[in-house]
């Protein structure tokens, strides 16, 4: 099932989703033993957690929640690029969340040597299925090129390897990447994109209408076989929809 749903505001969206992220995760956490829950970088979800932490920190249950980052940049945790850092700023910092619930990928290691490790991570922390691992929610943003984690267009091999874990590298900036593959978030139970902003309202416009050859966007691949997908959009990125 795909959902796409249009707020006024970056801000709006960012506490639209922390409604539907928390009282989702309200549930599991209450019903379940624990949720494993993997989050993207960039600035839209750092709008999110904010809000989340803010606003929800209480809501949710942390001591049963999971945390898993769906991609990260390979350099350290201190560095202003760090996914792991950004989260730490706006939310790990906010939250009554135990240390061992957080599962970092370690973006100052050998790429390919994390990837590994982390995959034998998320298989060991991870309930599977299928041989792949079932996070119950997952966070993603989506790039103006339609990447979404770090799995960029004409990069197939991330979207068909049978890996969960690979390295990837960013096409312009050449910045090395370690994401989750395209099948571990297929796998997913509950999938949430955060878009933004005018220059991605074309990309988004095409997936929604599922045009011809739109397959080309990683971002259009996400479609979890178990599990719901909801687009949550602001209204530049939305704009086609009114
Ligand atoms: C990353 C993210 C990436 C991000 C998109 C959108 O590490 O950069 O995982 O996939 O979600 O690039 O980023 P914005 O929300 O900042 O536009």
């Amino acid at each position: 099932m795909i959902l796409f749903k249009v707020f006024p505001t970056p801000e709006d969206l960012a506490l639209a989703a922390a409604e539907e992220i928390a009282s989702e995760l309200e549930k599991r956490t209450k019903r379940k033993s624990r949720s494993a829950v993997a989050v993207s970088g960039g600035n839209t979800p750092a709008l999110l957690f904010s809000v989340l932490a803010d606003k929800y920190r209480n809501r949710i249950n942390w001591a049963n929640v999971n945390l898993f980052w769906v991609d990260e940049r390979c350099v350290a945790p201190d560095d202003p690029e760090s996914n792991f850092g950004m989260t730490e700023r706006n939310l790990l910092s906010k939250v009554e969340i135990p240390s061992g619930n957080i599962f970092r990928m370690r973006g100052e290691a050998d790429p390919q040597q994390e990837a590994e490790r982390y995959s034998e991570v998320v298989g060991r922390n991870v309930r599977m299925r299928k041989g792949f691992p079932v996070f119950d929610l997952v966070l993603l943003g989506m790039g103006e090129d339609g990447h979404t984690a770090s799995i960029f267009p004409g990069n197939d091999k991330l979207m068909t390897s049978d890996k969960i874990c690979e390295t990837s590298v960013h096409p312009v900036t050449k910045q090395r990447r370690i994401t989750l593959t395209g099948k571990v978030i297929n796998n997913a139970r509950s999938v949430y994109f955060l878009v933004t902003g005018k220059k991605k309202s074309g990309i988004v416009e095409e997936i929604y209408r599922n045009n011809a050859g739109v397959q080309k966007y990683p971002a259009a691949n996400i479609k979890p076989v178990f599990g719901k997908t909801t687009w949550l959009l602001d209204s530049e990125a939305g704009m086609f929809i009114f």
